[in-house]
């Protein structure tokens, strides 16, 4: 018989907000693409540009639940006892490890983000569109977004399975 761990209301409230944060940084992965998808088949300049701007956006939204993501996982490894790369719950180890990668792939990321931002934003601001420049600074952070995308859909898989639980 299905027996719930007692939570106490703090508890609930927490991973509640971890769920929501879940909901939506993995939430934005298909859409994500499928932005990037059309603007690299776009043509026209002007349309590319508006379409790679939108896909800076919905990363800034991704990042941020990323940000409630970080905190509440942490809040609950610390209010549930768990303590960080605990040997009796592999699957939290696991997925603490995760985001160690992810918090690596992150800083690595920030520089390329920014500048990337700058070009668009200026691109934008000048009335144009589109450009070789533009598309070669977009690359690295679209990669680097790939593997991010790819460090979350595990952590979820662990959240349910719970290996070594
Ligand atoms: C994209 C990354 C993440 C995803 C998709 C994710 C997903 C989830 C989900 C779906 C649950 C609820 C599981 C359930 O109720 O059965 C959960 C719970 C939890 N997560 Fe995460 N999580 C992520 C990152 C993290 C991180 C980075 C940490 C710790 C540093 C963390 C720690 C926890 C803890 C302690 C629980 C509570 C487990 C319990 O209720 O027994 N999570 N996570």
């Amino acid at each position: 018989m299905y027996t719930p761990r007692p939570l106490d209301t703090l508890n609930i409230l927490i991973r509640s907000l971890h769920v929501v944060a879940v909901v939506f940084l993995i939430g934005g992965i298909a859409p994500s693409h499928v932005v990037a998808g059309v603007a690299r088949r776009t043509s026209d300049p002007k349309g590319q540009l508006a379409l790679w701007v939108a896909w800076l956006r919905m990363g800034k939204v991704s990042g941020m639940s990323a940000l409630l993501m970080i905190a509440t996982g942490v809040t609950l490894t610390f209010t549930m006892n768990f303590g960080f790369f605990p040997g009796d719950h592999l699957w939290l180890a696991l997925k603490q490890g995760i985001l160690c990668l992810a918090l690596v792939t992150i800083g690595l990321m920030m520089g390329p983000v920014r500048a990337a931002e700058k070009a668009v934003q200026e691109a934008v601001n000048a009335g144009g569109g589109m450009t070789p420049e533009i598309a070669g600074l977009i690359k690295k952070p679209a990669n680097l977004g790939r593997m991010l995308d790819l460090f979350g859909c595990l952590n979820l898989i662990l959240a349910l399975w719970r290996p070594g639980e």
